[in-house]
C-alpha cells in the first residue's frame, strides 16, 4: 500500500509540477488564439495560454530529469527517463487543456469549478501518454486518481493563500 502510494507520487511528480507552474507564467497568448467553436464558446478560453503550457512542460520535464538522475540504480521505484519525464509533463498539459475544452463545451466560464474534472484531467493525460511507453497497473492508476484530489486541493489552497491563484481550486 505504502509502496503503491510512493510509486504513484514518484510518477506524478512531473505532472504535478507541470500543473502547478502555468499560473506563474503570466501567459498572454491564448492557445486557441481567441477562437470560438460553433456553440459560441471559446475553444479553450483565456486560462490556457501558450506560455503557461510551455512553462508547465518545461518545469515538469525538469522535475522528471532530476528524478531520473537521483534514482539511477534505486530499486523499487518506477523508472524515470527523459522520455517518461517529458510524456508525463506534456500529457499533464494536454489533459488540462482537454479539461478546459470540455468545460467550454458545457458552457462553463474560465475558472468556474468543475469538481473532478479540474483535479483529474491532468492526471489522466499524464497517465495516458506515459502508458504509451510503459505499463500502468489498474491499482497504480486508481492510487493516482484517489491521491490527487487530496493533494490538488491542499496545493491549490496553498497557491490561493500565496496569491498565485485567484480561486482556491
Ligand atoms: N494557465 C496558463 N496556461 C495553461 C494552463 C494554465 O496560462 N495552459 C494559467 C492561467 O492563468 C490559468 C491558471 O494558470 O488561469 C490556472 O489554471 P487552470 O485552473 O487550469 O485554468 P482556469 O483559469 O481555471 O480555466 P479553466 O476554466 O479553463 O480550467
Ligand atoms: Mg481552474
Amino acid at each position: 500500500m505504502l509502496r503503491e502510494i510512493v510509486s504513484a507520487l514518484w510518477l506524478l511528480a512531473p505532472a504535478y509540477a507541470a500543473n502547478a507552474v502555468p499560473p506563474l507564467a503570466k501567459g498572454k497568448i491564448p492557445m486557441d488564439f481567441g477562437r470560438k467553436m460553433p456553440d459560441g464558446n471559446r475553444i479553450l478560453g483565456d486560462g490556457k495560454t501558450v506560455e503557461g503550457f510551455s512553462a508547465g512542460v518545461l518545469a515538469g520535464t525538469a522535475v522528471g530529469l532530476a528524478e531520473a538522475a537521483l534514482s539511477s540504480g534505486v530499486p523499487g521505484l518506477p523508472e524515470m527517463t527523459p522520455l517518461t519525464a517529458f510524456l508525463l509533463s506534456f500529457g499533464a498539459m494536454l489533459g488540462d487543456s482537454c479539461g478546459s475544452f470540455i468545460k467550454r463545451r458545457l458552457g462553463m466560464e474560465r475558472g468556474e469549478e468543475a469538481v473532478l474534472l479540474d483535479q483529474l484531467d491532468f492526471v489522466l493525460g499524464a497517465a495516458a501518454l506515459y502508458s504509451l511507453v510503459s505499463g500502468i497497473s489498474p491499482l497504480s492508476l486508481a492510487t493516482m486518481l484517489l491521491l490527487t484530489p487530496i493533494i490538488h486541493r491542499l496545493a491549490n489552497i496553498l497557491g490561493y493563500r500565496l496569491g498565485i491563484k485567484k480561486v482556491p481550486w
